[in-house]
């Protein structure tokens, strides 16, 4: 699927800041050898989607009728999305570790654990899990900092996705115990929670908070969308088409439900997320909307 201009603009402001952020965290001088681990932090954060942080800079614009233009790195939004792109990456490193999928192909590119070794995925996890504090830390106001902290350790860790995390090893080995009301729990943590995070934020750091309730079940509806189509992904497009590693028989909705009624699934939960984000009146939600159907990646 195309991506329109607008989104390159997003990513392209997205992986600056990022690479902005990191520069100036890792400025400090170390001895050679331990300048490839500086290299690790960024591979680990270099491409993919930036879809989390681009649904939350473009629900944090349209509500505040803020124009793409006027985002500065430094401002509040972009040390949001940063650290959102930490945490994603962070459970990307672990979760594609041998111990756990055991992956070599991520975003195009060979795995971190492959690439470099498993020590560094294993802590350059644990560094990115931390620098978020630092920068969500150097937000301005105290108060928006600390319920942000809040807000984004609870989808990490019991009620988010290392506990998601968790479920999907358990049920990898046990998967007879598995029935599809689990499943969207266990989906609901890995996925939704940071997806939640986004949008909740986005529309919290406008300064219109008033607008929560109406969009609670979109971001429900659109996280789940978007696990859904991840699973249907490892059984519809090859390795080549969606940029890592392809796994048929891990693919739980497939797995539980067969792909039809899967494709359906998501169909309707795609249908519910567009009648609500009509709202917003943003075609660039609409077009997110579409994305998370319609992506090959
Ligand atoms: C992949 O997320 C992992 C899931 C939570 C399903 P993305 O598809 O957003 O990965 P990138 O960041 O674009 O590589
Ligand atoms: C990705 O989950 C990791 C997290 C959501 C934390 P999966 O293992 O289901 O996704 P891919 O297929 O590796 O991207
Ligand atoms: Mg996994
Ligand atoms: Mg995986």
């Amino acid at each position: 699927m195309k991506l329109p201009i607008w989104y390159n603009e997003y990513k392209h402001l997205i992986e600056n800041s990022i690479d902005k952020y990191l520069d100036t965290y890792l400025s400090l001088p170390t001895s050679a050898p331990l300048e490839q681990f500086k290299e690790v932090i960024k591979y680990s954060c270099r491409w993919g989607k930036k879809l989390r942080s681009i649904l939350a800079l473009e629900f944090y614009l349209t509500l505040s009728w803020r124009d793409f233009s006027s985002i500065k790195t430094d401002d509040d939004i972009m040390k949001f999305c940063i650290a959102l792109e930490m945490i994603h990456a962070f459970s990307l490193v672990h979760d594609d570790m041998p111990c756990m999928d055991n992956d070599e192909l991520r975003r195009g590119e060979l795995t971190v654990w492959k690439k470099y070794s498993q020590y560094e995925a294993i802590l350059v996890g644990d560094m990115l899990n931390t620098l978020w504090f630092e920068i969500i830390s150097d937000i301005k106001s105290s108060y928006v900092s600390q319920e942000l902290s809040k807000l984004i350790s609870h989808a990490i860790w019991f009620y988010g996705m290392v506990w998601g995390q968790v479920e999907d090893m358990y049920f990898e080995n046990n998967i007879s115990q598995l029935n599809e009301d689990f499943l969207t729990q266990l989906h609901n943590k890995k996925t939704w929670k940071l997806i939640e995070a986004s949008i909740l934020w986005g529309i919290i750091l406008s300064g219109e908070r008033a607008n929560i309730d109406i969009f609670k079940d979109f971001w429900k509806k659109l996280g789940l969308a978007f696990q859904v189509k991840d699973d249907l992904l490892d059984v519809e497009w090859t390795q080549e088409e969606t940029w890592k590693s392809v796994w048929w028989e891990e693919k739980w909705f497939v797995y539980l439900t067969g792909i039809d009624k899967t494709r359906t699934l998501l169909h309707t939960i795609i249908s519910d997320c567009r009648s609500i984000s009509r709202h917003l009146g943003s075609e660039k939600i609409d077009f997110l909307v579409d994305f998370v159907e319609r992506r090959s990646k």
